[in-house]
């Protein structure tokens, strides 16, 4: 095995990591570094703070990277429209990066030669931390204890954990939990019976948006302000990238906004079944693409629209610190100049509808469009020149076949 100086471990404070760090100490006996990030997955951080301490970690790192995730991860996400087959808005895949690139710089300050991450070896995750890492140090040394130590089983797991005087929570000492991650974008649950995708996902899953069937009978009238693409406002009060997401996550919630039952592709191989809660980003979404509709030219938001899949699977995948994916986001800010102003939507039993849209960067005519007497020139004899030149080749093709 290689030696290894020191380590800067990803921690969470719960159950696996810990017992990850007592693994790492033991195993490299080295000095491990302690990083928490704060992404507003709504659990308290303290406890992390007191077990690393606990476990004799000098270094204990605990930062609150909500304003960073939002306004340089998911903000530029969301420009993109990103929705990775069709439907997943990469709750979890965008918040990688962000860890993976505080890992790095920890490890530089500190002189680590090396960071820990909890992820498994089926999964996305360790592709986007690791991925990440190549990108933005390749001298800096990876260590995934799942794909490394002989632990096979939840049992195994909770037995280094006894022997090792880790305490485990009674709700964790049964059978595996569900595997859940949260951020400020979403919350995912994986695993248990959720396997099985032709069973229904129970519904005491679900953490932040309520039943659409529950939800309030009224339903309730929002605006929301884009600056350059950005959203910058809720009901005319200005807010942080991290409080508007944070105030349109306790709205969507409400009613019962942005809840996902996807099977889906991991990178890595397999197809696996999910259930996603994204209230404040399913509204987001639905916004961008109301203030765009009126302010991106034709052609531009189609091209947006070809390169969305390609751009969603790069950070799917984990290329989000490659050189692609920055050529896209800089096509799509490129793009977002004039996607200003305010729309207004209606949440209502699940769905998030834009009502209404309006700009002073609008490209829409009235004038142009309208079915009355119009002041703007536009001479009808052209539609029907334009018609007959794309309907060209469709003649020759009809009369070839004997039609
Ligand atoms: N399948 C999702 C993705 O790859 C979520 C992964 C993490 N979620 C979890 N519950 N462990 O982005």
């Amino acid at each position: 095995m290689t030696k290894i100086e020191k380590i800067v471990l990803s921690y969470s404070g719960g159950l696996d990591t810990s017992i990850i760090l007592k693994w790492l100490q033991e195993t490299y006996g080295c000095e491990v570094v302690t990083f928490t990030a704060d992404l507003g997955q709504g659990e308290e951080l303290e406890p992390a703070q007191a077990k690393a301490e606990m476990a004799g970690v000098k270094d204990i790192r605990i930062v609150d990277l909500r304003e960073e995730f939002v306004s340089d991860f998911v903000f530029p996400m969301l420009r993109a429209n990103a929705l990775y087959e069709g439907q997943y808005l990469l709750g979890s895949s965008i918040a990688r990066p962000l860890i993976a690139k505080h890992l790095v710089d920890i490890a530089r300050e500190v002189g680590a030669d090396a960071i820990a991450h909890g992820a498994t070896g089926k999964g996305n995750d360790q592709l986007r931390f690791e991925l990440a890492v190549n990108a933005l140090d390749p001298s800096i040394k990876v260590i995934a204890p799942w794909r490394q130590w002989n632990i096979r089983s939840r049992m195994q797991l909770l037995e280094y954990a006894e022997k090792h005087r880790i305490p485990v929570p009674s709700d964790k000492r049964g059978e595996a939990p569900f595997s859940i991650d949260a951020n400020l974008l979403h919350t995912s649950t994986e695993g248990k019976s959720l396997e099985n995708p032709a069973e229904v996902a129970p519904d005491h899953i679900y953490q932040r948006t309520v039943d659409p069937v529950d939800a309030p009978d009224a339903p309730e009238i929002i605006t929301i302000g884009f600056e350059r693409g950005d959203p910058v406002s809720v009901n005319g009060k200005a807010m942080t990238p991290a409080a508007l997401l944070t105030e349109l996550n306790g709205l969507g919630g409400r009613h019962g906004v942005g809840r996902l039952d996807l099977v889906e592709n991991r990178f890595i191989g397999m197809k696996s079944r999910g259930i996603y809660e994204t209230p404040g980003g399913t509204i987001l979404l639905a916004a961008h693409r109301g203030i765009e509709s009126i302010t991106l030219d034709r052609a531009a938001a189609h091209l947006k629209d070809e390169i969305m899949p390609r751009y969603a699977e790069l950070i799917y995948n984990g290329f989000w610190f490659a050189p692609e994916r920055e050529m896209l986001q800089a096509l799509i800010d490129q793009s977002q100049a004039f996607v200003s102003g305010e729309v207004t939507l209606r949440l209502y039993k699940g769905s998030a509808s834009v009502i209404s849209r309006a700009s002073p960067c609008s490209l829409y005519s009235a004038d142009l469009v309208t079915f009355e007497e119009s002041a703007i020139a536009f001479d009808h004899h052209n539609a029907e020149g334009f018609i007959r030149l794309n309907g060209l080749r469709l003649r020759s093709w009809a009369a070839r076949n004997g039609r």
